[in-house]
């Protein structure tokens, strides 16, 4: 299997779809990747999906350091984008390329992705810079969500709408190969696509991206919390698990687990040891 780059995520535009999913442990990683997709984003949705949290605003670099190492070791093909937390890149170049790099050297990530627009531009042309290759995010970011109302559809109206185009159109300017674009309506998700010449890569954005984006953990019905509207259910894993439980509840409970094929044999009588 051929190891993708992001110079093949950057052609793909206009040529084939760019398929992304999340990814937090190397056994997942290894299935998604085993499968074709072109991307596997270590997202900092670890904090809701995987760590409890309520927001992805208290994740830390060592977390996102650790499971992004576990998602390089499982990968072979995909690109492994490491999703740089709220705080490790806002504070100075410095700092944001400091982080970028940990995220190449010590996980073995090829590349991260980082949330906002112009504000962030200085951050991604240092990162760039320094060969740290950056994929984008705008629309809803949920790292600022509270400044933007909550989880809510963006670019809703002519200036959000305008903006956006000007936030991609910067972000491109300062080197980032791709952008993720979070709950945006299609049609705005559509003409930002047509405006910059790196592809887009939607999550709630509708069909018009160069690709999409969906968390793994949602694809899969495993997390129950809550589904956004524009996730699609390929599988509803949560009751089965719960039934499997069940199933090895019982079984315990009535001693039909384990069988004797789940069981070491042995020629010898233990039994004797009880009288030593
Ligand atoms: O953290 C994440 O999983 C993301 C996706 C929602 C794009 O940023």
């Amino acid at each position: 299997m051929k190891k993708l780059t992001v110079k093949d995520i950057r052609h793909m535009k206009g040529m084939e779809k760019i398929s992304m999913l999340t990814a937090y442990d190397a056994p997942m990683a290894s299935l998604l990747d085993g499968q074709g997709v072109t991307a596997l984003l270590v997202g900092d949705s670890l904090g809701m999906v995987i760590l409890g949290y309520d927001s992805t605003v208290p994740v830390t670099m060592e977390q996102m350091l650790h499971h992004a190492g576990a998602v390089s070791r499982g990968t072979k093909s995909a690109v492994v984008v490491g999703d740089m937390p709220f705080g490790s890149y806002q504070v100075s170049v410095e700092q944001a390329v400091e982080n970028g790099v940990r995220f190449l050297k010590e996980a073995g990530c090829d590349c991260v992705k980082l949330e906002g627009g112009v504000e962030v531009t200085d951050a991604v042309r240092g990162l760039v810079r320094a060969g740290v290759p950056v994929m984008g995010h705008l629309g809803l970011t949920p790292q600022t969500a509270g400044q933007l109302g909550g989880f809510k559809v963006q670019g809703k109206d002519m200036d959000a709408a305008r903006k956006l185009i000007a936030d991609a159109r910067a972000l491109e300017a300062a080197g980032a190969f791709a952008i993720v674009l979070e709950c945006v309506p299609g049609p705005l998700a559509e003409v930002v696509t047509q405006a910059i010449g790196i592809p887009t890569i939607g999550i709630g954005a509708g069909a018009g991206c160069d690709g999409q984006v969906l968390v793994t953990n949602d694809m899969l019905g495993l997390f129950e919390r809550f589904t956004p509207g524009f996730v699609k259910k390929y599988m509803n894993l949560a009751p089965e698990i719960k039934e499997a439980v069940q199933s090895f509840l019982n079984e315990v409970a009535h001693q039909e687990f384990p069988a004797e094929e789940h069981t070491f044999a042995s020629e010898k009588d233990f039994h004797s040891l009880l009288d030593e």
